[in-house]
């Protein structure tokens, strides 16, 4: 997730460019450049770092002129470097792009075959030289964007200038969103709202397959075949605030409902559905070494290591291979013992957590092979494992983890199915199916999200007043319960507990009466009936049951005081689901609180001591 924009008109173009990266620096600020034609040819300053680097740098370099493009990077594909940052030139090509192409492996190949010389590890270049080879053949800026196009798949934002026309930006969307704004003689562009809101309230949403030309007194909309587009303008009276926040109150609850788009962007390049396989290209690990672990542990702190313990089911289930998972502060804690041929699998989103960290060198020292699954690129932990498999989040900025959990599941689940299928535990039908419910699932989480949009608020007003709250699942349900229990405590403060509800008659449920209400995870698999036993012991015992379970499961519903429904999909692929009302309780409950939701006390982002 980057930010991009553009402007064209009258006005020297760098400090409007530069304001809308600042306004956009929520979308990523690990580097930042801009390019502004200065009537001769087109100028480029990047720099790695946030956007101050950039200010200094256009302080000693100013750039003039009246047409320009801008970008603030959260890295994809390579890492954080001046290198790396936005715009891309090729020959008289200059490109910004927010997205991931999905087939950028065999567009590097094919470019590198051609003898083209590549600067930097981006997908975002390959697009720069493919717009050019177009232009040399002849054709003029937006036939050129446009054949490169059919050339690419995957997701984009992109806008392109050529240092042949001071006139003209042209800009493509597919899945990465985009904004026009109209000024008087000057128009605009951004990734989202906020980076326009200052210069004019008057807007066009771009829709995928559209490809505009932007000049300071029009914007001509086509689509990839050059036929004619027309796009509404919208009048926008939001404030810069919430602009930044999409129109949600907290960074977090954007986050929340931002997770079918999230989950997109992890699962995007990654499942061949038509093969029914995972794609893992990326994480440089051979189908001989898959066949070769002799177990698998699994490091991690807080939220990650929840998503982790999820992931050992997964191997265990997928590939039959041992799994073990540990908190990452403990694994330090004693003498840990590598075996041969261990694989260590680290999950972290900020891949900076200290503990994590020490964890991962001191298995590396120890001789394991480690993989980290990590949202951040170019972070430490990465940087000190032999491979990497990135969940595609985007920056998080709420403190409690939301976005980056269920992608963190949906790397681990992946891989799970891509361990499986290399070491013959997984059937070719059992995998397609997997693969097939993986792609459904960012459409099943929007659905879930959206009918849950009222019915969340008013079941913390029910039940956010207690002392104490139980979160209970079995089997792969166990961390999500944990993960409930985690949220709620962090960000409303309540004393909660998750137990794996088999756990419940040797000790806590004495803890139950009528003041607690207990969540119970029951969604219909294969530890159903032994859940269900579980809820009702509770309910024997007093206690106000809020069952989060199968759609249509009328004995679940008798036996509760209130239900969450979720859509049917494969059991393995259910926390992906059941997670989301937890999260959504825990947000409106700390909201009626009045806490301080993104920014909770006592708690930081990045934990970095030990
Ligand atoms: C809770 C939360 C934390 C982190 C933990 C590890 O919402 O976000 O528990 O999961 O501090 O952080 P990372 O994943 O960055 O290693």
């Amino acid at each position: 997730m980057c930010g991009i924009v553009g402007y064209v008109g009258v006005q020297e173009a760098a400090p409007i460019l530069v304001d809308g990266l600042r306004r956009l620096e929520y979308r990523g600020y690990d580097s930042a450049g801009l390019a502004v034609h200065n009537g001769q040819s087109v100028e480029v300053v990047r720099r790695s770092g946030k956007l101050r680097e950039l200010e200094k740098a256009l302080q000693e370099t100013p750039l003039t002129g009246a047409m320009g493009i801008g970008h603030t990077r959260w890295a994809t594909h390579g890492k954080p470097s001046e290198v790396n940052a936005h715009p891309h030139t090729a020959g008289p090509v200059t490109v910004v792009h927010n997205g991931i192409i999905e087939n950028h492996l065999v567009l590097r190949q094919e470019l590198l075959d051609q003898g083209v010389e590549l600067q930097s590890e981006t997908d975002t270049e390959l697009v720069a030289h493919l717009v050019e080879q177009q232009l040399s053949q002849g054709l003029d800026l937006v036939g050129a964007v446009r054949a490169a196009l059919a050339r690419v798949r995957g997701a984009y934002a992109l806008a392109v200038v050529s240092s042949a026309d001071p006139t003209r930006i042209v800009a493509a969307k597919h899945s990465s969103p985009m904004v026009l704004g109209f000024g008087q003689g000057e128009m605009f562009l951004g990734s989202d709202i906020p980076a326009l809101l200052p210069y004019t309230r008057e807007m066009t949403f771009l829709e995928d397959g559209d490809v505009v030309v932007l000049e300071a007194t029009r914007a001509t909309l086509t689509d990839l075949e050059g036929g004619p587009v027309e796009r509404p303008r919208q009048h926008i009276d939001w404030s810069p605030v919430m602009a930044e926040k999409a129109g949600y109150k907290h960074f977090m609850l954007k986050e929340i409902f931002e997770q079918p788009r999230a989950l997109e962007d992890t699962l995007r390049g990654r499942l061949d559905r038509e093969a029914g396989d995972i794609v893992t290209a990326e994480v440089g690990l051979s189908d001989e070494q898959a066949r070769g672990f002799s177990r698998v542990t699994l490091l991690a702190c807080g939220t990650s290591h929840h998503a982790a313990m999820v992931g050992r089911y997964a191997i265990e289930e997928l590939a039959g291979l041992a799994a073990q998972v540990e908190l990452a502060s403990e694994y330090r804690a004693r003498s840990a013992v590598v075996t041969e041929n261990e694989l260590v699998v680290v999950v972290s989103q900020s891949g900076e957590t200290l503990d994590t960290l020490e964890a991962t060198k001191l298995a590396k020292s120890k001789g394991a092979t480690v993989l980290a699954i990590v949202n951040v690129i170019g972070s430490a932990i990465p940087r000190h494992s032999d491979g990497a498999f990135y969940t595609h989040a985007g920056p998080e900025i709420g403190v409690a983890s939301t976005k980056c959990f269920s992608t963190q599941l949906a790397n681990l689940l992946m891989f799970g199915i891509w361990l499986g299928r290399r070491r013959g535990g997984l059937s070719a039908a059992r995998t397609r199916e997997l693969v097939e419910g993986l792609a459904h699932i960012p459409s099943l989480m929007t659905d879930l999200l959206t009918s849950m949009k009222t019915s969340m608020g008013e079941m913390a007003r029910r039940y956010g007043g207690a002392q104490d709250v139980l979160f209970l699942g079995r089997g792969v349900q166990f961390p999500i319960a944990l993960e409930g229990a985690l949220k709620l405590k962090e960000i409303s403060y309540i004393h909660a507990e998750g137990y794996a509800s088999g756990e419940m008659k040797h000790g806590p449920i004495a803890l139950i009466d009528e003041q607690v209400p207990v969540f119970v995870l029951v969604p219909r698999d294969g530890n159903y009936e032994r859940s269900l036993s579980n809820l009702q012991e509770a309910k024997a015992r007093g206690a106000r049951v809020i069952a989060v379970a199968s759609e249509g499961d009328d004995a679940v519903a008798g036996v509760s005081d209130s239900v969450v429904a979720v859509p049917p999909t494969d059991p393995l692929l259910l926390p992906l689901l059941t997670v989301l009302p937890l999260q959504l309780f825990s947000y409106y409950v700390a909201d009626f609180k009045g806490t301080d939701v993104d920014q909770p006390r006592n708690l930081a982002k990045t934990v970095t001591v030990e």
